[in-house]
């Protein structure tokens, strides 16, 4: 089958397998893919950007994750924790500038017990119709669960690469069955689910590129982040080269067509990699963009890689910059919360 051909069958049927993925990963000539990739998120998901603000609440980590500056063994990093109210009052702050959902994002910080974050998420949603995405990483079956009671609507859990052996030895706290575990437990007390993974780990192939594709299809994801691994230089991966945009934006555009309903960001690691390959990834796929809305101070500490592009900017001005860049790209702004793409909601 030449190319177009196997892209044209995966459109249709929404399946495909390891090899007619590396098929078109392997191939040079991104056109064909890119175009469908744009029509097929134009059909499903529509004109909208979806902006959501994310408030990266604490950089503590009891993790080690090889790639992430903010595991417990970077000692370089220096330390914060927002308040319980601090992160209540950024979450409004965000809702006024015009923000339906807010990300709450942290390392796997214990300190933020299982009531710690029900607080929050209960004194979130007194502020009114305003989504909540945690991401805060694995914890017992008992806080997903009391979590989703006190209104939490979605759940980001990236399994980061869908090589068990890469897996294990990129994580040595954990296992990727113990991943799969979890995200199974999300999807069972009916979170909107994220997961996604990195581009270009040192030891991947094009293979484990399929497979990850092939997983989100699996799990059967509402949104997936699909971003350019980023060396941080304070981990042991900080010799190995950053990941590939072209790569990067040829798999959003792959799970685009074979996902169709799923909500794809523009990542901050592809920001960092290569800003022209933003814009894009909003013509291949993409459809959803955060942004920080923590005060500065903290920002600058949330350094999972390094990130030049860091400005210290009010919500209010960046939202306007946001918007701004999503009218030039001859897109709109959602003013939905942007929930998950069902069927009955897209055509
Ligand atoms: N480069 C790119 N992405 C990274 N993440 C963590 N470290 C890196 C890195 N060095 C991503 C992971 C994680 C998310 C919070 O950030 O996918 O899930």
């Amino acid at each position: 089958m030449s190319i177009k051909a196997t892209i044209d069958k995966i459109v249709e049927t929404s399946k495909a397998d390891i090899n007619e993925i590396v098929e078109i990963l392997s191939c040079d000539n991104t056109d064909y893919l890119f175009k469908k990739a744009n029509e097929i998120r134009k059909k499903y998901c529509g004109d909208e950007i979806h902006l959501r603000a994310i408030i990266e609440f604490s950089n503590y980590c009891r993790c080690d994750c090889l790639y992430c500056g903010l595991n417990r063994k970077n000692s370089f990093l220096s330390k914060y924790r927002m308040e319980l109210d601090e992160i209540v009052e950024y979450a409004e702050k965000a809702y006024k500038n015009g923000y339906k959902t807010v990300v709450l994002q942290s390392g796997e910080d214990l300190w933020y017990t299982r009531d710690k974050i029900s607080y929050i998420i209960r004194k979130i949603k007194e502020i009114g119709d305003i989504a909540i995405t945690l991401s805060v990483g694995e914890r017992d079956y008992e806080d997903y669960k009391q979590w989703r009671l006190d209104g939490a609507d979605r759940f980001l859990l990236k399994h980061e690469t869908a090589d068990e052996k890469l897996y294990n030895y990129l994580h040595p706290h954990s296992s990727f069955k113990n991943r799969l575990k979890y995200l199974k437990w999300l999807k069972e007390l009916e979170y909107q689910v994220g997961s996604g993974f990195m581009i270009d780990l040192p030891g991947q192939k094009l293979e484990t590129l399929a497979k990850d594709i092939l997983l989100l299809k699996e799990l059967d994801v509402d949104m997936a982040g699909i971003g350019p691994f980023v060396p941080h230089p304070k981990t042991e991966l900080r010799n190995s080269l950053p990941g590939d945009t072209n790569l990067t934006l040829k798999v959003l555009a792959i799970t685009r067509i074979l996902l169709k309903r799923v909500h794809l960001p523009t990542t901050t690691s592809l920001e960092v990699t290569n800003i022209k390959d933003r814009k894009n990834a909003f013509y291949t796929g993409a459809n959803v963009i955060m942004r920080k809305v923590q005060p500065y101070k903290y920002r600058k500490l949330y350094e999972i890689y390094p990130n030049p592009n860091l400005k210290d900017i009010g919500i209010k001005e960046e939202r306007i910059e946001i918007e701004n860049y999503i009218k030039m790209l001859g897109r709109k702004i959602s003013d939905t919360r942007g929930d998950a793409i069902t069927k009955s909601t897209s055509s």
